[in-house]
């Protein structure tokens, strides 16, 4: 095959902030599946908070480092199969990185249905639409009459657990940047009351937005907004531990949340961490829930495309300066 294959390097590991210069666009070799491979072509490349992450040391997955393909998950197409089960043509979703074509192996490669639009099987049928259904439901675990705090809440996780807490009747309260995505989460996502942490003082905003407290928090950011969270929980309340955004870009915090564990133990709060795989024997019967949300009118979907493969890492710097609303990707082809 004569065509390219753009790569963009994890050039540097980033020490503070990450920017587009400790990334490298090459042409790398076209690679070739062997026995139980098959090979992709990337068509939409997600972007997540995570892809930060894994540059500070191994999560779920490995750690990165310096002079790899940049790591990150994708929608593909198969474009030639040496694995049984998947065909010419099929769509997959896998761990392809930052480029044109990989090879990765047929296990690891997950057939995802045919349906349009495409960016959909990354954002409410993905493994955000999943993330924010299973945490919410299954960590966060609501009653009735209860309060739902969730922070980055009109991003790709946080703006489907807000409309899914609205569905399901519980009052919705979101954490956000900026007072233009407060407006769009009261205004368009049908969140109760917002709250911008970025004008400061989130503790008292939080009890002012939650007069009678708050029974459940699903936190995506961690860090001072967790800490103002905590503070206002009710006793018996649930913290559903998705993930820390605000720790990811930069150094290290000076300190921790405050509070802990004395108000945990005071509260009798429980913590949840959850990785959305911890639940994957439960995903048919999730997705069909989320479809027949979204079909009914009840769920928006908000994704957030990029075009142009050259565009990945000053989206990626600029979900984490919280650019995006709702799930970003960049579409490749
Ligand atoms: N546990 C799992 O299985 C799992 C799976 C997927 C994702 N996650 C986690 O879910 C969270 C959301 O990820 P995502 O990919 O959906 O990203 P996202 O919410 O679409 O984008 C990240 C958002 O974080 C907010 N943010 C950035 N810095 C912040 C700070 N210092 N304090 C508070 N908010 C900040 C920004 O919005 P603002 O404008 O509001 O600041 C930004 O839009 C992440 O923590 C991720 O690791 C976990």
């Amino acid at each position: 095959m004569a065509e390219i294959n753009r790569q963009i390097l994890l050039a540097e590991m980033p020490q503070g902030k990450l920017s587009p210069e400790h990334f490298r666009q090459v042409e790398g070799a076209m690679p070739s599946p062997a026995d139980g491979e098959v090979l992709v072509r990337t068509r939409y490349i997600s972007l997540d908070a995570a892809n930060r992450a894994w540059m500070q040391g191994a999560t779920y997955r490995d750690a990165l480092s310096s002079g790899q393909v940049m790591a990150g998950g994708a929608l593909a197409e198969v474009v030639e199969s040496k694995a049984a089960g998947l065909a010419v043509g099929d769509l997959v979703f896998a761990d392809t990185g930052w480029q044109d074509y990989a090879v990765v192996k047929g296990r690891h490669a997950d057939k995802a249905p045919k349906m349009e639009p495409l960016p959909h099987l990354l954002s409410v049928y993905g493994i955000t639409g999943l993330t924010a259904y299973f945490g919410l439901i299954k960590c966060g675990m609501p009653k009735a009459g209860e309060t739902v705090v969730v922070s980055a809440a009109a991003g790709a996780v946080g703006s489907v657990v807000g409309q899914i807490a609205k569905i399901l009747g519980y009052r919705v309260v979101g954490v956000t940047g900026g007072a233009a995505k407060c407006e769009l989460l009261t205004r368009d996502l049908g969140y109760d009351a917002a709250v911008d942490y970025k004008a400061g003082n989130t503790r008292r905003a939080l009890r002012e937005a939650c007069p009678d407290g708050i029974d459940v928090y699903f936190d995506n950011v961690g860090g001072d907004v967790l800490e103002a969270c905590l503070f206002n929980m009710n006793t018996h309340g649930r913290v559903a531990c998705c993930g820390a955004v605000s720790q990811y870009d930069g150094a290290a915090p000076p300190h921790g949340p405050r509070g802990v564990p004395g108000l945990i133990v005071t509260k009798r709060l429980t913590l949840t961490g959850f990785i959305v795989m911890d639940f994957d024997a439960q995903r048919e019967q999730a997705l069909a829930q989320l479809q027949a949300w979204v079909e009914a009118g009840q769920l928006k979907v908000y994704e957030d495309v990029i075009e142009g493969f050259e565009h990945l890492p000053t989206a990626l710097v600029g979900l984490l300066a919280g650019e995006n609303i709702g799930k970003r990707m960049v579409k490749v082809r």
